[in-house]
């Protein structure tokens, strides 16, 4: 298990599900969190509870939106100036027919969302992961930070 005491962590899909039971646990072990979420209304719930727990704050962007990662990379900046880790986990999954029957706004959106909305690269080019604790042959492989 990696040691979170310090570090500082962008979690993305923090307003539910297992981001929000993630959200918690590293909380408890110390680390510091900037959740990214959509819905106002639930986020407003995971920052009530979240804030009671350490060191957390939250950020209302939509991961799918063309300007996304620059938003989330410029509240980092401005937070910590560097980021340890990054939990990619928002995702929709919002398939209610088969293939064929799936309506093209939702096709969309999961594609945008799950797929091409991947922040590590553009948080990587935007140059603020820190280069730490990183095996040697991932760093050769990524060269930036942690990415789960
Ligand atoms: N649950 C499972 O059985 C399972 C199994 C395998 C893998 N996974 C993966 O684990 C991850 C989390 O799953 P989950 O079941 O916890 O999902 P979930 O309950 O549907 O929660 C999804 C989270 O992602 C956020 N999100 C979705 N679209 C977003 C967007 N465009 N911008 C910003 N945030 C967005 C949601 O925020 P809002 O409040 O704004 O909607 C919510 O916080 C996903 O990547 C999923 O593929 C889950």
């Amino acid at each position: 298990m990696p040691d979170f005491q310090g570090r500082r962590i962008v979690l993305t899909g923090v307003s539910r599900g297992i981001g929000l039971v993630c959200a918690r646990a590293l909380l408890e072990q110390g680390a510091a969190v900037l959740g990214v979420g959509r819905d106002s209304e639930r986020l407003n719930r995971a920052i009530q509870e979240l804030s009671q727990l350490g060191d957390f704050a939250a950020l209302r962007v939509d991961v799918g939106a063309p300007r996304a990662a620059a938003l989330v990379a410029g509240a980092v900046q401005q937070r910590w100036g560097v980021l340890d880790v990054l939990v990619n986990n928002a995702a929709v999954m919002d398939w209610r027919a088969n293939f064929e029957a799936e309506r093209p706004e939702t096709l969309e959106q999961t594609l945008r969302v799950n797929l091409i909305a991947a922040p590590p690269a553009d948080f990587g080019t935007a140059s603020y992961v820190a280069k730490k604790r990183r095996p040697p042959h991932r760093e050769r492989e990524l060269g930036f930070g942690n990415v789960f």
